[in-house]
């Protein structure tokens, strides 16, 4: 075993740096989680002045997938944690190819989106997805993502739908942007992805599949009734969608990975965000 690793077994911290490439709603919710593993923690941007500005100067780094130019700023010896789409290929090959054996253990964000669907949508409701189910390889991102997970050693989280303040499923209703469906939804509050890309960084086997979700699908149908219920919210769309969409497994992530759910119950968390909301 590497040393780095005896030595964060017997004491539980770790001596690698961390960088959160492509510091967007994610990154943003990693960064203040990271003062606990008492390392140097970097965020990255294409743009660090404008879209970083909240973080401090020293821990901003350019970076982007589409510039090479850009892909020595990143310090070497670092654990990282990707959080953008990872394609289209090409690029990533050649990222990878030059500058994976420059870094240490490598968690990549991709999503439950990668899952087929099945066009059995007879069988309702849906079967639970677990981490062996097949994949849509012809997706540029899927592509990358498997290519870092097999061929780089990368640990993939398969992310199911993100919310939590600032992406409130109550707004998606009110928006029209999702209607009462029988349509399966799988989500996970963004501080809890947080929390699990560091557990995966600590403990996640390399070219390890973990699907993140809370383990807790709900139908459109049932939150557009809990919506209205609870907070008034009318849905303004049609009834919608009517694939039976997916139920996403969470027991490797929770068995493996021994992550904790934070907020497993939807409803709850929305009345946090409910409240935590600007009063206009
Ligand atoms: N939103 C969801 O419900 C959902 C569901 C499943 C999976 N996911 C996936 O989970 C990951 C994290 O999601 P998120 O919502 O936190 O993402 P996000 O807010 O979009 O943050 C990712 C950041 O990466 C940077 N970026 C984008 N393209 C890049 C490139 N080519 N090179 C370098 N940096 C790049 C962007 O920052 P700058 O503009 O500052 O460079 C962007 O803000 C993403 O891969 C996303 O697709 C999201």
């Amino acid at each position: 075993m590497n040393p780095q690793h005896n030595r964060q077994a017997e004491t539980g911290q770790t001596d690698r740096p961390l960088i959160i490439l492509g510091c967007g709603y994610t990154g943003r919710l990693i960064l203040p989680l990271t003062t606990q593993r008492g390392t140097a923690t970097w965020a990255t941007s294409r743009n660090p002045t404008q879209q970083l500005a909240t973080v401090p100067l020293p821990q901003r780094l350019e970076f982007d997938l589409a510039r090479p130019a850009t892909w020595g700023h990143l310090p070497a010896g670092a654990d990282l944690i990707w959080c953008f789409p990872a394609s289209p290929l090409s690029a990533v090959q050649q990222w990878a190819g030059t500058q994976r054996s420059r870094f240490n253990r490598l968690v990549v964000l991709g999503s439950t989106s990668a899952y087929e669907t099945a066009d059995d949508s007879t069988t309702y409701p849906p079967p639970w997805t677990d981490e062996t189910a097949p994949i849509d390889r012809t997706k540029p991102r899927v592509q990358g993502e498997e290519y870092l997970c097999n061929e780089f050693g990368a640990i993939l989280l398969r992310v199911a739908g993100i919310y939590g303040p600032g992406r409130n499923p109550l707004d998606w209703i009110t928006q029209g942007r999702v209607g009462p469906s029988r349509k399966y939804v799988n989500l996970i509050y963004g501080e809890d992805l947080a929390g699990i890309c560091l557990a995966a960084i600590e403990k996640g086997t390399p070219s390890g599949v973990y699907n993140v979700s809370d383990g807790m699908p709900y139908t459109w149908k049932e939150i557009c009734e809990a919506a209205q219920q609870r907070w008034g919210v009318i849905p303004t769309a049609a009834q919608g969608d009517p694939s039976p969409g997916k139920r996403i497994s969470n027991t490797k992530l929770r068995t493996e990975l021994g992550y904790e759910l934070k907020h497993q119950d939807l409803y709850q968390a929305l009345d946090l965000i409910e409240l935590a909301k600007p009063q206009l």
